[in-house]
């Protein structure tokens, strides 16, 4: 027989069990670290040659690199931090460029990574670019998207803001944030999605460990939303599904929906931000149509099982459900720049190149070309709270199942953000037109 006193063990025993693999993870002191960088990875990243960076370095002595030692104690080569790798962008992009003598800059300002990636907001302002990430189905690997996509995008020096609009909150802790007061990565209600849904308030964004990443989290409660959404409706005229897309719409001093408090925590503004990637639950809910309202494309991960493309078809009917709807009501037409599918968990196992053949022919132009494997290095990465991004030590996997696992995110990403880049100059284009 099993007693109440068992079921609280039970608890007990897994809260404990996770503890322990939260502080290996997140060792030494509970607080999450971004990874650190070889001069080659740094040098990709910032589209210049190694010879380009080792002279920005000899020539800018102020410029920290990170010391390493070798096993033996010897110092070997330094590595870069994310942080350092920023300053370093800005330090080419800004007016110092000039006096960064002798340096081949050709490559890094061609590099398209450095475009303005925001679309006009009105005539001298702009807004980021928002994506959802979403399926119906549950584990079709929508926040490994959301987390690998927002790390993807902040190493190329994109300013991201991660919206995690699950109420599991997986991209939460992935991304380092535990609701412990006085644990640096902290937060309260008010920096919730939770807030704007209840108290109809401005997102109130967090740092994360990442630099260029930002966050809105998310906890359990973030399910009340599906009560007071509906309640919103009903006592007053208002758009429950577009009170997030108002959100990503508006600086703090330009909202009238609500009275503001004061708060220490500084309220969303578009102008920090070149793109915004909200993590969606597996349903159909009033917090999901605000983010699938707001969005400007849509990301669909598609996993090779039949039960997953069913999913997505009916994840697609509904939308246009849901959207016709909408269209009903307020008289306006919602698109999207692009949707597009991406076969994920996908291996070299005929009965999955079948399954990935069917999600080209079904979804054609609007499927990213380049499936996203199923990997040992990213389910390694996942049971240590980390991403594939963040391995740094190849426990159980070896380095090469690594390194192609981080080719084949890389070519998957790149895709996408060539998508993203077309419909911002598609974007600007209709702007310069009007
Ligand atoms: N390419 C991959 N190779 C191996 N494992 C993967 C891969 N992508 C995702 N996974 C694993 O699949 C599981 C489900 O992924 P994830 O949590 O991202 O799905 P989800 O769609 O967000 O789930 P939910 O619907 O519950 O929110 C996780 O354990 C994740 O680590
Ligand atoms: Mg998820």
């Amino acid at each position: 027989m099993i007693s109440l006193d068992k079921i609280h063990k039970l608890g007990k025993d897994t809260e404990s069990a996770v503890d322990e693999v939260m502080s290996n993870a997140y060792s030494p002191d509970s607080v999450k670290r971004s990874p650190l960088f070889t001069a080659m990875k740094a040098a990709k990243l910032l589209g210049i040659s190694r010879p380009s960076l080792n002279k920005i370095l000899s020539d800018n002595p102020y410029i920290e690199v990170t010391p390493q030692t070798s096993k033996n104690g010897s110092p070997s080569a330094p590595k870069f931090t994310l942080e350092q790798i920023q300053f370093i962008r800005e330090l080419l992009l800004g007016h110092s460029i000039n006096e960064i003598q002798n340096v081949n800059i050709e490559e890094f300002k061609k590099n398209k990574n450095h475009m303005q990636l925001k679309i006009p907001r009105n005539l001298d302002e702009t807004r980021p670019f928002i994506i959802s990430i979403a399926n119906l189905k549950g584990g079709s690997t929508k926040s490994t998207v959301t987390i690998l996509l927002s790390q993807f995008l902040a190493m190329k020096g994109y300013k991201v803001l991660t919206i995690d609009s699950d109420p599991q909150h997986t991209t939460t802790d992935y991304l380092g944030f535990i609701p412990a007061e006085g644990h640096p990565y902290d937060y309260t209600e008010e920096n919730t999605l939770l807030n704007l849904y209840q108290n109809k308030q401005p997102l109130r964004p967090l740092k994360s460990y990442w630099e260029n990443i930002d966050v809105v989290p998310t906890e359990i409660s973030g399910y009340n939303a599906e009560f007071i959404l509906p309640v919103h409706q009903f006592q007053e005229e208002g758009n429950f599904f577009a009170l997030l897309d108002y959100a990503l719409n508006h600086k703090e001093e330009e909202w009238e929906l609500s009275a503001l408090t004061d708060s220490n925590c500084p309220a969303y503004n578009p102008d920090n931000y070149d793109i915004v990637l909200i993590d969606t639950p597996p349903s159909y809910s009033y917090s999901s149509v605000n983010a699938l309202f707001a969005s400007d494309a849509l990301v669909v991960p598609v996993p090779p099982e039949m039960p997953d493309i069913a999913a997505t078809g009916v994840f697609f009917n509904n939308l246009f459900e849901i959207l016709s709807q909408f269209q009903k009501f307020t008289g306006d037409t919602k698109s999207y720049e692009f949707i597009s599918t991406i076969g994920t968990k996908m291996s070299q196992k005929e009965s999955n190149r079948e399954s990935f053949k069917l999600i080209r022919d079904i979804y054609g132009s609007n499927c990213i070309a380049t499936p996203l494997f199923e990997s040992k290095a990213i389910e390694v990465a996942s049971k240590n709270m980390q991403s594939l991004y963040e391995l740094q030590s190849y426990n159980n996997v070896n380095r090469n199942t690594v390194n192609s696992a981080m080719q084949n995110v890389d070519e998957v990403f790149d895709e996408v953000e060539s998508l993203v880049l077309e419909a911002i100059d598609k974007q600007k284009n209709l702007e310069l037109e009007a």
